[in-house]
């Protein structure tokens, strides 16, 4: 197979997974959460019906629920393992191992109900078939994050999953997942291929500047839990890159506009990190993560990854130790001035007429704003004309006055 026939397969899965929906689950025992994964899952499975072999894509649903029976954080001897289980028993396991320092998924299990006729039609059997694999490929240093945005696909039997933008700990310590990360072999292969700073080749003849897209549309993004919108973003967003094009053989820049209407947005939303993940035309993944200092009751945008997968260019980007849009818990943020965000060296964010609130949202509405530098200082430039106007109309006024007081006087005196 060759290198484009690769990158095709590559962005017709990530344009069937754009449509997966993000699912949240979370093992507990007691008081404390053990794994929570944050994940998109698609399963191809193909069963027989009477005259014929056929095979079926089915999306892991946002109805999706942890089963709390077969789930375990460990005790009694059981392993570590989330169950989620949808539809009439159809179940999709992960089970831990861990060694001290590293821990990893060594078996992945999905059980499939044939009687069901909505996802199987005509289905020659009425099994409940139930394939495992213990080659899974996800492992992670203890006390960080399983990442991965790109997709994988795991074959299970005779039916193949595909994960993609998994966030994911398993033999967790604290509430939340950890904000630091092992991030997977997927995204980092990317990272290496590009952006490059230029090469000595590529500065003798400068990239040519982009024609600029013009301000990019408004987004109206949203992560919903179950029925409650726990975070909402409201915001103009373009791209600008550089990066080695692999048709054109040099370094070029591009600005990008992200079209609301071709993007879909899922995330997550905890006590003290939220994510928003924006998934444009299928092929660009941008992820924000929100982190809130429980202390101060401040928040602010922690992280941003790009991961793209375009026609001359693959990349992954990401930046976990930015501090913009800091607002306070309870309080959204918002600037409509344009801002840029300077993730690395080669990409930046431009924001345009932004509102975001990634923390206590409650009935779908923006909390009261904390504005950004630029927009109060935009409210102060009228403020001041105007108090310096004022001031002069006063000045003026007075003078008049005491001009017209002297006069009076002076024809008293005559
Ligand atoms: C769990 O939480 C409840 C209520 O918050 C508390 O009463 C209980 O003591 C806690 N149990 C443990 C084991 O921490
Ligand atoms: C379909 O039927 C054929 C022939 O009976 C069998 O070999 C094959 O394993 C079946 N496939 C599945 C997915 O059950
Ligand atoms: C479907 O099931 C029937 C019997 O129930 C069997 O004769 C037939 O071979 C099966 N077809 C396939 C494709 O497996
Ligand atoms: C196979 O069976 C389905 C449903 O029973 C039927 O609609 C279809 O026409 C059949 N196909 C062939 C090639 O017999
Ligand atoms: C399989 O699906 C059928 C029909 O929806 C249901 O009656 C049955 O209980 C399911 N089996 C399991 C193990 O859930
Ligand atoms: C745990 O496994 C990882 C990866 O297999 C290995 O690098 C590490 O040395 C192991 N640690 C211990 C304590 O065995
Ligand atoms: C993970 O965190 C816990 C609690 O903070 C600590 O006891 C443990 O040693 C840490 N493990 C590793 C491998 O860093
Ligand atoms: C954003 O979308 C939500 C839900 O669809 C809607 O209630 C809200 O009015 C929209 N906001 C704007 C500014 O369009
Ligand atoms: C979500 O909303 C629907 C319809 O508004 C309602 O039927 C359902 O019970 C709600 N679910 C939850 C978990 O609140
Ligand atoms: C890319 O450009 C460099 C320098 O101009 C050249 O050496 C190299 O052969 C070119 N590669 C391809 C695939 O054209
Ligand atoms: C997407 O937005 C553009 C304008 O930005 C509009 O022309 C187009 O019709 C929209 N497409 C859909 C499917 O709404
Ligand atoms: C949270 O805020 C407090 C008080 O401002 C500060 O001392 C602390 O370092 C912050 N914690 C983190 C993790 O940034």
């Amino acid at each position: 197979m060759n290198g484009s026939n690769l990158l095709a397969r590559l962005v017709a899965c990530s344009v069937i997974l754009g449509v997966a929906r993000a699912v949240t689950l979370e093992v507990r025992e007691g008081n404390s959460t053990c794994i929570k994964a944050d994940l998109s899952a698609s399963f191809s499975i193909s069963y027989n019906t009477s005259n014929t072999s056929t095979t079926v894509q089915v999306n892991l649903p946002d109805s999706t629920t942890v089963d709390v029976d077969s789930s375990s954080c460990g005790s009694e001897g059981r392993p570590v393992s989330l169950v989620g289980v949808f539809g009439p028993g159809h179940t999709l396991g992960l089970f831990f191992s861990t060694n001290g320092s590293v821990y990893s998924v060594d078996t992945l299990s999905l059980q499939y109900n044939l009687s069901d006729s909505t996802l199987f039609p005509f289905a020659n059997s009425s099994d409940v078939v139930t394939v495992m694999t213990n080659s899974v490929g996800m492992s992670a240093r203890l006390n960080t994050t399983y990442r991965c945005v790109s997709p994988a696909s795991i074959p299970v039997g005779g039916a193949t999953v595909t994960f993609s933008g998994v966030r994911m700990e398993a033999y967790m310590t604290q509430e939340d997942l950890s904000p630091s990360e092992s991030v997977c072999m997927a995204d980092q292969a990317f990272t290496t291929a590009t952006p490059a700073p230029a090469s000595p080749t590529t500065t003798t003849t400068p990239a040519p500047s982009p024609t600029p897209p013009g301000p990019p549309e408004q987004g109206n993004y949203s992560v919903t839990i179950g029925n409650d919108t726990c975070l909402m973003a409201l915001m103009g967003l373009q791209l600008n890159i550089s990066f080695n094009s692999l048709s054109q053989n040099k370094t070029v820049q591009k600005v990008v506009n992200i079209h609301p209407n071709l993007t879909v947005s899922t995330g997550s939303c905890g006590q003290s990190i939220s994510t928003l993940v924006l998934t444009h035309e299928g092929n660009t993944n941008l992820s924000f993560t929100f982190t809130l200092n429980t202390t101060s009751n401040k928040y602010h945008l922690s992280g941003l990854m790009l991961v793209a997968d375009w026609p001359d260019m693959r990349v992954s980007v990401s930046n976990s130790s930015l501090s913009y849009l800091a607002s306070s818990w309870g309080r959204s943020y918002s600037c409509n001035s344009e801002q840029t965000l300077f993730i690395a060296e080669a990409f930046s964010v431009n924001t345009f007429r932004l509102q975001v609130q990634p923390f206590a949202v409650t009935s779908d509405q923006f909390a009261t704003a904390e504005e950004c530098q630029v927009d109060q200082d935009q409210m102060l430039i009228p403020i001041v004309v105007g108090a310096a106007l004022s001031g002069l109309v006063l000045v003026v006024l007075i003078a008049y006055l005491i001009g017209r007081k002297r006069s009076n006087a002076g024809y008293q005196t005559i």
